[in-house]
């Protein structure tokens, strides 16, 4: 996507603006599935937590991926994009047992992580193979709250529970199919995927039931020009490796399963935002535009860096700026930030917005969602209305007051 094709898009649809390239998420599929070729069985499933609109999972559909879904909308979202059940897995966490059982009637594939609702599980439906999701202790991730497979997570049955698990399959008769773990996001760290997975491998060494192991996921990509990434050649060949000796020693050909969703979709997605104001202040010089972290909480909760740069003017001189939104909260985009000089009206592109930005956005100050463009096959495409205030109104029931 260059600069001038995003401008006409944010003219063409408007502003605020998210714009995601269909042929990025379609590249980093084919990186990642060339990465682990030396497995037999591999399958990727595309996290639909990461951008959940129809039209991205069409084209994971289009590319064999399944999908990891965590809630039973997600799963009936796969559905109706035309993923076949067999190839949904869902991996949620503390749901309600009338939802796991909304799962298991679509006939999806399911993975357990209580052993609770594991006993629940298998006095109703013992004939179903289930995956278990373990927490493996360790402790992995860009930041404490997207970091989810240590001791004080609320994620996964702990490895030290091994033996309940065993001792309700045993009175149950349930089938347990496959080992999950998920450890956390933003890993770029190669031995701590390693470390999680020698105790995976060992948890599935307690089974001999076993089809599939699933890695969860968690790679860090890059949010800038050299910043760091998880190298997913060389943790390929290595994890390749290791997975491919586990398959010997257990004695079956197991299936190798990640659930990526930054990796896919993160660098595909622009968020195009307006400078409403240049506001220079005593301290620091202000750019206030038409969005905040309704559209893209990711700064104000993870303190992520987003890349901002003014597709406008991008051989202009230099400047110091703190981008912000226009939340009535100190909502910022980047602080600091060295941008080619802005003017108020100028499409600033904040970077790497295909992961948790749409589908982590809200009405918050009343405010509308933005429109979703999709570039696919050399074509842009209009895959979500920008809001307007029917929709904001939709769901309010009018007291007569
Ligand atoms: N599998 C499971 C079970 C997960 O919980 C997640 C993410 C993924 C896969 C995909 O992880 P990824 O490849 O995207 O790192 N909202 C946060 C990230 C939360 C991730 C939650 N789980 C953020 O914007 O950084």
């Amino acid at each position: 996507m260059n600069n001038q094709q995003l401008i006409a898009l944010a003219e063409k649809y408007g502003n605020p603006l998210y714009v995601y390239d269909a042929d990025r998420i379609v590249s980093q599929y084919h990186r990642m599935a060339n990465a682990f070729s030396s497995v037999e069985n591999l399958k990727i499933n595309y996290a639909v937590k990461a951008n959940s609109n129809i039209n991205i999972l069409k084209v994971l559909n289009k590319l064999n991926s399944g999908v990891d879904c965590v809630s039973i909308q997600e799963v009936k979202l796969a559905i109706e994009a035309g993923f076949n059940v067999k190839d949904i897995f869902f991996t949620p966490s503390g749901i309600s047992f009338e939802e796991m059982e909304e799962a298991t009637i679509l006939g999806v594939q399911i993975t357990l992580d209580s052993l609770s609702i594991l006993e629940k599980f298998g006095n109703k439906y013992a004939h179903i193979p289930v995956c278990l999701r373990i927490n493996p202790h360790v402790m992995a991730g860009g930041n404490h709250k997207i970091s989810v497979g240590h001791i004080d997570s609320k994620f996964g049955i702990s490895i030290h529970q091994i033996d309940g698990i065993k001792s309700i399959l045993k009175k149950t008769g349930l089938v347990i199919n496959g080992i999950h773990m998920h450890t956390g996001s933003d890993i770029y760290n190669i031995e701590a995927f390693l470390n999680a997975t020698e105790i995976l491998l060992n948890t599935v060494k307690e089974f001999d039931t076993i089809e599939f192991v699933d890695f969860g996921s968690g790679f860090k990509v890059p949010y800038k020009d050299g910043d760091i990434e998880t190298n997913i050649e060389e943790m390929g060949v290595t994890l390749s490796n290791r997975f491919n000796n586990f398959c010997k020693e257990y004695g079956r050909d197991l299936t190798m399963i990640f659930e990526p969703g930054k990796f896919l979709v993160s660098e595909a997605g622009s968020l195009l935002v307006k400078v409403n104001v240049v506001k220079p202040t005593p301290n620091i010089l202000f750019i206030g535009v038409d969005s905040g972290l309704n559209h893209l909480i990711r700064p104000m909760m993870y303190d992520s860096y987003h890349h901002i740069t003014n597709i406008s003017n991008p051989d202009g001189e230099e400047k110091i700026y703190d981008i912000v939104g226009y939340i009535c909260e100190n909502d910022t985009f980047g602080s600091n930030r060295s941008i080619s000089e802005i003017s108020e009206n100028d499409i600033l592109r904040i970077h790497n917005a295909g992961a948790y930005s749409f589908s982590m956005a809200s009405n918050y100050n009343s405010r509308f969602r933005p429109a979703e463009v999709m570039l696919y096959n050399g074509e842009d495409y209009l895959i979500r209305k920008r809001e307007n205030f029917e929709d904001l109104m939709r769901n309010q029931v009018i007291l007569d007051l």
